[in-house]
């Protein structure tokens, strides 16, 4: 294990600067295995307990994390131009590369994975794993049986044709209606697309649900949490990382 000077690894584990992470020190806010620690150049053997006024420094090379994205968002690490969801979460997410998995677009809102585990999020991406996302779906217009029959056999898009996907009905009248979308693939747009390319504009949607992983009612839109080991498990065996 390498060591890492203090201050660097306490400003990549919370919030503060380098310079404030140096003050934090020098004032003797800092423990490291339980000893008071003032010197901010100091190396330490970054698998040691850590801790910032007695409260102890996330391991940053471990957090998965569920958001309950809002509409209105980008899903992106940074943008110059508009708003990303990091702006929900905590600087040094950023900072500790806690990145999203995958993409919802602005205007889609619902389950957003982010982790700082690189392989597991590749693998969950993986078009040759085909893990299942779900979706609901409100349209404009009535869905009926044709349109399930097209999801089951497969959406010629213009650039590709969707894998036969599963489409289910909750609610459809002349206006509007409400299906769930359930995809092993996860083109740009993609449900968006299918659904328009049977007539029926997306008035809004949502993920519910990412492999093993479902959005529960009681995480408001715009709140996030870890996830328990039992669902870091759960993804990790999905995608045969055990
Ligand atoms: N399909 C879409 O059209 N949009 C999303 O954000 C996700 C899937």
């Amino acid at each position: 294990m390498s060591m890492e000077r203090l201050d660097k690894l306490l400003s990549d584990r919370t919030d503060l600067s380098r310079v404030e992470a140096k003050k934090a020190i020098r004032a003797g806010r800092v423990q490291v295995a339980g000893r008071v620690l003032r010197t901010p150049d100091i190396r330490v053997n970054p698998a040691l307990r850590i801790t910032l006024d007695n409260k102890a420094l996330r391991d940053s090379s471990a957090l998965y994390i569920l958001l309950n994205k809002p509409t209105g968002l980008l899903t992106a690490a940074r943008d110059s131009r508009a708003p990303t969801v990091m702006n929900l979460l905590p600087p040094y997410f950023v900072k500790i590369k806690c990145m999203p998995v995958g993409r919802l677009d602005k205007d889609t809102s619902g389950l957003l994975l982010l982790m700082t585990d690189g392989e597991l999020a590749h693998r969950l991406l993986s078009p040759k794993r085909g893990i299942e996302k779900v979706y609901e779906a409100q349209v404009a217009g009535q869905l009926d049986a044709e349109d399930v029959q097209a999801f089951q056999e497969g959406i010629a898009l213009s650039d590709f044709t969707a894998q036969p996907s599963q489409l289910r009905i909750l609610q459809a009248d002349a206006e509007a209606s409400t299906a769930q979308v359930s995809l092993m693939e996860g083109k740009h747009r993609q449900v968006r697309r299918m659904l328009g390319s049977r007539g029926h504009e997306v008035l809004s949607l949502k993920r519910l649900k990412f492999g093993p992983i479902v959005l529960e009612d009681p995480l408001p839109p715009g709140a996030y949490r870890e996830l328990t080991d039992d669902e870091v498990q759960a993804l990790k065996e999905a995608v045969n990382l055990v």
